[in-house]
C-alpha cells in the first residue's frame, strides 16, 4: 500500500506546531528529528523533513504528496500548488519596513531604494502594483540587519511579534500580506493517496474545531 508523503519544516517555528497537529490527529512519529525522514505509527504516513523554502519545488515535483507549510512561501513560490485547509497557527505578515528614523509617508518613497528581503517575488509584484522601482537584495536569513550595516534602505520580510523589528530600529510601513500555516497538496496526486488524504483532512477539521 502506498504512503503519503507529508512534508513538515525540519526547524524553525512551523516545526513543533506541525509536529502537535500531526499527533493531534493520531500520526504519531517515532524517530526523532534527526532523521529526515520518519514513518508515522497508526496511518500509512511517511514525514519529510525540509527546508522550508525547498517544499514549493517538492510539490510542484510530485517528491512529497502534502506540506504544512506557511501560506508565505507558497505566495512567494509555490504557483499552482493548491491549498486545502488552513490551520490557524503561526500566524505571521510580510512587510515592508524602514529604519525609525527614515521619513515615510507613502509606497512611493521606496522610489530607487534598496530593499532587502528573502521574499523577491512577493515584494516585486507589490511594487509593480503600486508602479514603484527599486532595487532588490535578496537575503535568505537575518534580513533585517542590512539597513543597519548600510546595506539596504528598507526590508521586506516576515513580521510575527514584532521583536526583530524593535530590536533593529525598525518600522513597519506596509503590509504585504497576511499568512499562516496550511496544508498544501501536490497538483500529483494519486486516487489512493487522495483518500489517505481526505481522511487526515478531515481528522484535521475536527481538530480545528476542537481547538475553537
Ligand atoms: C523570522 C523572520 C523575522 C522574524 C519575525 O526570522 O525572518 O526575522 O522571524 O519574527 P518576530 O516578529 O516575532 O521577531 P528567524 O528568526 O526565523 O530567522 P532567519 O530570518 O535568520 O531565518
Ligand atoms: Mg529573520
Amino acid at each position: 500500500m502506498s504512503k503519503l508523503r507529508i512534508a513538515v519544516q525540519k526547524s524553525g517555528r512551523l516545526n513543533e506546531d506541525s509536529m502537535q497537529i500531526l499527533k493531534d490527529i493520531g500520526i504519531y512519529i517515532d524517530n526523532g528529528k534527526d532523521q529526515l525522514k520518519a514513518s508515522a505509527k497508526g496511518f500509512p504516513v511517511e514525514v519529510f523533513y525540509l527546508r522550508n523554502g525547498d517544499i514549493p519545488q517538492y510539490l510542484k515535483d510530485g517528491v512529497v504528496d502534502a506540506a504544512i507549510i506557511g501560506e508565505n512561501v507558497l505566495i512567494e513560490k509555490g504557483n499552482g500548488i493548491t491549498i486545502v485547509e488552513k490551520l490557524g497557527f503561526s500566524t505571521c505578515r510580510v512587510c515592508i519596513a524602514v529604519p525609525k528614523a527614515a521619513k515615510y509617508s507613502k509606497i512611493q518613497d521606496l522610489e530607487g531604494k534598496r530593499i532587502a528581503t528573502s521574499y523577491p517575488n512577493t515584494v516585486k509584484s507589490y511594487l509593480e502594483e503600486n508602479g514603484v522601482k527599486a532595487n532588490l537584495h535578496i537575503i535568505n536569513g537575518s534580513v533585517e540587519i542590512a539597513p543597519n550595516i548600510g546595506l539596504a534602505d528598507a526590508i521586506c520580510d516576515i513580521v510575527s511579534s514584532g521583536s526583530t523589528l524593535f530590536k533593529n530600529n525598525l518600522k513597519e510601513v506596509e503590509t504585504i500580506l497576511k499568512s499562516e500555516a496550511v496544508l498544501a497538496v501536490s497538483p500529483i496526486l494519486s486516487a489512493e493517496k487522495q483518500a489517505i488524504l481526505d481522511k487526515i483532512q478531515f481528522r484535521i477539521q475536527s481538530v480545528l474545531k476542537g481547538r475553537q
